[in-house]
Parts: structure tokens; sequence; C-alpha cells
């Protein structure tokens, strides 16, 4: 079994007290790699190396298209580790090899894409009076810590760490303890690009432990989160403590509103990935349909062929296309949602309970007759479950789209481009998709309303968040 270490300035560091963190395969419920557990000692190290880093000004004084230029060359060395870093992924979070191999392939063009922004970020000058020169400059908050799921481990790392290192800050990473084997692998691109020290280290810990003192420690600036309501409003005060900025994004409750005019299979393909592709384990995953009475028990019926068609099994075979849930734990959490959606009156007309088989397989869920009081309405399950709700008039459909404390995604499927940009306007989610869920690039801003968190990542302006403006004025007496 292949042990994996933490990526501090640039060495492959072990844990003081040699414990390890085993991670399985969920497909078998087997061990297939260990990494060094992370705690304080490696946390501190990480945070002084990146805070090293940073005083060094290396990459601030770099000149900026040297800087792009480095950042060509992660992307160059993230391309070419993107099968064998993409096998791992696939092993330890359980997702298609494709989707996994593409993951690292996103982050080289994340990195592509800020490259060419790097020498963009232009401040601005203030007219104050005749003797005052007066002009900003936009500059990195200094050390900057990211708390990473596991769901999209390198995609999320990626995201992130692009807009954090253009914009020249240095970066402490953590990744999941459920998934940080492919994220070692990232850290050999960022070698092989010859990075200089401690701009970028990778760390591994468990959340309560070397997430929780990363994100309090008095030498981080600045937190990137992506994860669970509950633990981002954590790290949320521990960052008001500090009085430090924060970028959260914290999953959400999707709907999308189905008008009677629909393309029917439009919305079937969008099931298909969005709910019950990487087994629903989706931010904006498209966990509730609102769908028109006229073509419901059509719709559902088509969703029924669809999960019953679906292939199950491993990421790494070949076909598989529903793939397990992450952990033992989220298993029995998503069962436990499905069945509480049958006790309050939903019909599961599909699905509804694990794949009696090894790993962590759930049945593609297909719960009809949903209310917007049920739980299974109101709460992330973060799995292959859709619950179909009904609604006779559209402000009805917007009503119960919006009646969530979430607003990341949402959707519209109608052949009407003025009713989809109509009810896209009424719509409370930082992202609406119209005919087929997930639109995006790493070009369109990305970010929740509502309790989905704020700041945007992605994008031109997902850099702001990553700096701070500075005011200069001179005294031209
Ligand atoms: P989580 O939000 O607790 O974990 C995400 C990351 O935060 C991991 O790296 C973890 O180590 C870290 N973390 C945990 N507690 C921390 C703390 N106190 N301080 C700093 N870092 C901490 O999510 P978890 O427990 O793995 O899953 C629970 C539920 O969260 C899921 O069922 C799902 O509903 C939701 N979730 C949502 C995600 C999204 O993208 N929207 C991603 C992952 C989980
Ligand atoms: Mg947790």
């Amino acid at each position: 079994m292949e042990k994996y270490k933490n990526f501090i300035n640039n060495s492959w560091v072990d844990s003081e007290y040699k414990e390890t963190i085993k991670v399985e395969d969920p497909a078998t419920a087997k061990i297939i790699g260990e990494i060094a557990c992370a705690k304080k000692t490696e946390v501190d190290l990480a945070v002084n190396s990146a805070k090293e880093s940073y005083n060094s000004r290396i990459l601030i004084d770099m000149p900026l298209l040297e800087r792009a230029k480095l950042m060509h060359k992660i992307a160059d060395e993230t391309r070419k580790i993107a099968k064998e870093g993409g096998k791992i992924l696939c092993y330890e979070n359980g997702k298609t090899l494709a989707a996994a191999i593409k993951e690292f392939n996103d982050v080289a063009d994340m990195f592509d894409y800020y490259a060419g922004l790097t020498d963009k970020l232009e401040g601005k000058t203030i007219p104050v009076s005749s003797n005052v020169f007066d002009y900003t400059v936009l500059e990195p908050f200094g050390v900057s810590a990211h708390i990473i799921p596991w769901n999209y481990p390198l995609a999320m790392l990626g995201r992130s760490l692009a807009c954090s290192f253009a914009t020249g800050n240095s970066t402490v990473i953590k990744t999941a303890e459920l998934t940080p084997l492919s994220a070692t692998v990232f850290a050999k691109a960022i070698q092989n690009a010859e990075v200089p020290n401690g701009l970028i280290n990778i760390i591994c810990g468990y959340g309560n432990e070397a997430g929780s003192y990363l994100v309090s420690h008095p030498d981080v600036n600045h937190v990137v989160f992506t994860g669970s309501v509950a633990t981002g409003k954590k790290i949320l005060h521990s960052c008001a403590d500090k009085a430090i900025p924060a970028i959260v994004e914290l999953g959400g409750k999707s709907a999308g509103i189905v008008f009677p005019d629909a393309n029917l299979d439009d919305v079937v393909e969008s099931a298909r990935h969005a709910i019950f592709g990487v087994a629903g384990q989706i931010c904006t995953a498209m966990s509730r349909l609102v769908v028109h009475k006229s073509v419901k028990n059509e719709l559902v019926d088509k969703l029924v062929d669809l999960s019953k068609s679906l292939k199950v099994g491993p990421g790494y075979e070949e076909g598989s296309e529903l793939t397990p849930i992450i952990s033992k734990n989220q298993l029995e959490k998503v069962e436990g949602y499905a069945r509480s959606g049958i006790q309050q009156g939903a019909e599961a007309v599909h699905g509804g309970q694990r794949v009696n088989r090894e790993g962590y397989f759930m049945e593609a869920t297909v719960l009809n007759n949903v209310t917007q009081d049920m739980t299974v309405a109101r709460e992330e399950i973060f799995g292959p479950v859709l619950s179909v709700l009904e609604y006779q008039d559209t402000e009805e459909a917007i009503k119960i789209a919006n009646d969530t404390d979430y607003g990341l995604g949402g959707g519209v499927f109608t052949k009407d481009l003025n009713k989809a940009a109509l009810t896209a306007s009424k719509m409370q989610s930082g992202q609406v998709y119209v005919n087929k869920w997930f639109t995006g690039s790493h070009a369109t801003p990305f970010g929740g309303y509502k309790q989905s968190g704020y700041s945007r990542e992605k994008g031109i302006q997902a850099l702001n968040a990553y700096l701070q403006i500075k005011n200069v004025g001179i005294s031209l007496v």
C-alpha cells in the first residue's frame, strides 16, 4: 500500500507522530492508500513556509508575465499527470475515470485562464485635488488557507488555488480526509513546474483538528471553504474572531422548473448528469424538479426508465454510470433521507435504498409526490435522490423553487426563451441553467445566494475576493 505525505515548502513531510489517514475505495470498502496525518506541527510548518514565501515577495515582485508563464507551466505539468492523478482520484472518490481525468484537466484550464489575467489587474487614479496624486494598487492578502471537500477534490482545489496564485497570495491547502491522495499527485506537478518554495503547500488532516487549527491560525490572512453549511458557519466564526475575509460556497437544494412545453428528454439528460452523476454528490445537484401537472406523469415515467438503465459500478469499470457514495457514513445518511421521504408520504417510483453489493452504492432514487414540508425537499441530501414536486401555475413554481434556505443553482426547462429569462430573473440562486444543467465553464462566476454562501469562484471577478485595495496619496506640494 502506497504511503503519501504532506507537501510543505516543496518537500514531502511525514507527520511528527507517524499517524496516518487510511483512504478507502468506496466501490469496495477496501483501503487503497494512506497519507501522513497533518496535525498542529504540520499546519504550523505549512503556514510558516507560506508566510516566509509571502514575506520574501518572490511571487509579488516576479514580473507579471513571468508569473503568468509559471502558471502556464503548472497547467502543462498538470496535464502531463492527468492520467496518473485521474486514476487515483477515480479510486479514492469513486467517480468515473473520465470525470476524474477531466478534473485534472480542469485544473490546468484554470491555471491557463487566470495566467492570462495576472497582468490585467489594474488600479485606478483618483482625482483628489491638483496637488495630490492618488492611486490604488491591488494587493494579495498574504497567506490564504483553502479547505477542500471530497466530491470534487481537484476541481475545487484548482479553482481557488489558481486565483490565489494569480493574485500573489501564498497558499496552504487542506484536502479532505476522504480523498487526499489525488492532490498529492497534483503536488508533483507543482514540483515539476519548479514553483518556488512555500508558495503552494498541500496537507491533509482531519477537519476538526488540522482544518479548524489552520483557519484559526494567527498567520493565516484569508480563507476559502467549500463544503457543508454547518462547517462553513464554524469557519466564518473563526474568521470573524480574527477579522479576516472568507470565501464560502456551501451547497444547495437546487430546483429545476419544468414548464408544459419543455423537451422532457432534456430534463432526463440533465437528471443523468446533475443528480445521478457522481452519485448526486454535487453542490449544485438538480435535487428537486418542480413539474407542471400536465407533464408530470410522462416525465416521471421517463425518469424511471433512466434510473433503471443506469449501469451501477465502480468508476474504474468501463461503462459505469451510477458510481458509489463516498463513505459508509454518507451512504447511511443518504439512505436515511430516502427513507424519511417515503415515511413522510413520498412515493419511491424507483430506488429508495442502498444497492445490495459490496461498497457504498445507493440506488438511483426518484421520489414522486414530494411536498415542500418534507425533509427531502428542504435538506441537502448529497446523493442520487431526486424529489419530484407538482405545480399548476408559474408563480407557484417559482415560489416552490425559492422556498429554501439555499440558493446555489436553479433550472428552467421550456422552449419559450422569453419565459425562461423572466423566470430566471425571479429565481433566488447564484446560477440558473436553461434547458441543460451545468452550462458554465472556468469563465463563468459560480457561487450562492442565501445560505449557499457568498463571493464568487471562477470567472474574472473571482479574483477580487483574493485582493485587497491599497490607496496611495502623494502630496505634490
Ligand atoms: P464538511 O463540510 O464537514 O467537510 C468539508 C471539508 O471541511 C473537509 O476538508 C473537512 O476536513 C473540512 N472541515 C470539517 N470540519 C472543519 C472545521 N471545523 N474547520 C475546518 N475545516 C473543517 O463536510 P462532510 O462532513 O464531509 O459532509 C457532510 C455534508 O456536507 C454532506 O452530506 C453534504 O451535504 C455536505 N457537503 C457539501 C459539499 C458541497 O460542495 N456543497 C461538499 C462536501 C460536503
Ligand atoms: Mg463534517
